[in-house]
């Protein structure tokens, strides 16, 4: 792995392989390196240094993926691993996915089987390869088992549960524990903010796309915390869209406690990340989801999750009253991790 998103799914996986005494190699492509996308995450979710680090940077699909594959062929070869695991759906994922399958190394991918159904996203191309590539597809959810087994993958598919929801209620309790407030720390008033993150390459890569976007959150009632990725900074200095004005106030990435905090505290969410859709439903902060499509649709049926693309449409969803409690847990209990570790314990020839 090697992107932000997958430090966070790794967490709870390396802490349930440790439990059950399983050597574990973790690999870095170097996809994220500056510190607040990659290493905060391993010092706040206590997960231990990677033990390869691969180095490699932006870049553009195939340079990147290609420049991981290069070296990835060493890195399994050397180490000889029962299983190669891969997480999510970036581009680290897909170099995983390859050099394993070439090599007959067995290849799990985790978080198997979700799907936009919009093939110009690359998430969409490397969820699909991943899956069609593994000997195991381990899905979070029901809806996911669904697409794989109408894609032919029902053999090989097993329903563990969502990770992320495992290493989200360890921090919640801890925010909580420690009565963390993100909104003092800047000095806004709780329950009267948005957070708000942006950096998909279909909201970014377009000028007239982002200056709308951007826009809409100017033009919000409250103010809106934009947590500026990388990629955002970067594509709105190209285009000559400025990032403040109106509501926005604008903030570097936050760490994963600040985060969980930042989100718990807010009136809610404004973005276009897969990973901060499902965070705001389990914490129970309306979401509003910059794109036409999500592949978490749990929580549009539940009412917690609306899509929105116009400056109007964003502006109502921003502002609509929660929706009403639900006692329903698409994305499980808590216990995921422990559950895919199981998964490959007993499917390891021999064990
Ligand atoms: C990647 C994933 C995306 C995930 C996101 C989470 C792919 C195709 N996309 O998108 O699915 O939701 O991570 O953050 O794998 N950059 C930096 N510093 C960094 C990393 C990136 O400045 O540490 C800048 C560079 O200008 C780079 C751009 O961001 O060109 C894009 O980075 P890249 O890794 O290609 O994709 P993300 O947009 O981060």
């Amino acid at each position: 792995m090697g992107a932000r998103p997958q430090f966070v799914k790794l967490a709870p996986i390396d802490k349930a392989l440790r439990a059950k005494d399983i050597d574990h190699i973790i690999v870095h492509t170097g996809q994220h390196y500056d510190p607040m996308l990659s290493d905060v995450f391993f010092e706040d979710l206590k997960i231990p240094a990677p033990d390869v680090h691969l180095g490699v940077g932006s870049g553009g699909h195939g340079q990147q993926t290609g420049a991981m594959l290069a070296q990835m062929d060493e890195v399994l070869n050397t180490y000889k691993p029962d299983w190669v695991l891969v997480y999510g759906d970036t581009n680290s994922t897909l170099a995983g996915a390859l050099s394993a399958v070439k090599l007959h190394y067995r290849l799990a991918h985790l978080e198997a089987g979700l799907r936009s159904f919009n093939r110009s996203m690359p998430e969409e191309h490397n969820r699909v390869l991943t899956d069609h590539a593994a000997d195991l597809c381990l899905a979070p959810t029901e809806v996911a088992m669904g697409h794989l087994a109408r894609e032919g993958l029902a053999a090989r598919s097993v329903l563990v549960g969502d990770v992320m929801t495992d290493v989200l209620f360890q921090v919640r309790d801890a925010v909580v524990a420690a009565g963390d407030s993100f909104a003092e720390t800047i000095d806004l008033e709780a329950r009267n903010y948005y957070v708000s993150t942006i950096h998909r390459a279909e909201n970014t890569d377009d000028p007239d796309r982002l200056e709308e976007i951007i826009d809409s959150l100017r033009a919000l009632d409250r103010p809106v915390v934009l947590l500026a990725h990388p990629r955002l900074v970067a594509k709105a200095a190209a285009h000559g869209v400025s990032l403040s004005g109106g509501s926005i106030v604008l903030h570097e990435p936050l760490a994963y406690p600040q985060l969980i905090a930042a989100t718990m505290g807010s009136a809610g969410v404004i973005t276009d990340s897969g990973g901060l859709q499902k965070e705001a439903f389990l914490l129970r902060v309306p979401c509003t989801t910059v794109r036409f499509e999500t592949e978490w649709v749990e929580t549009i049926a539940l009412g917690w999750n609306v899509l929105a693309n116009t400056k109007d449409e964003i502006r109502a969803a921003a502002m609509r009253p929660a929706a009403a409690e639900t006692e329903l847990k698409p994305y499980g209990d808590g216990a995921a991790a422990l559950e895919a570790v199981r998964t490959l314990i007993d499917l390891t020839p021999g064990e």
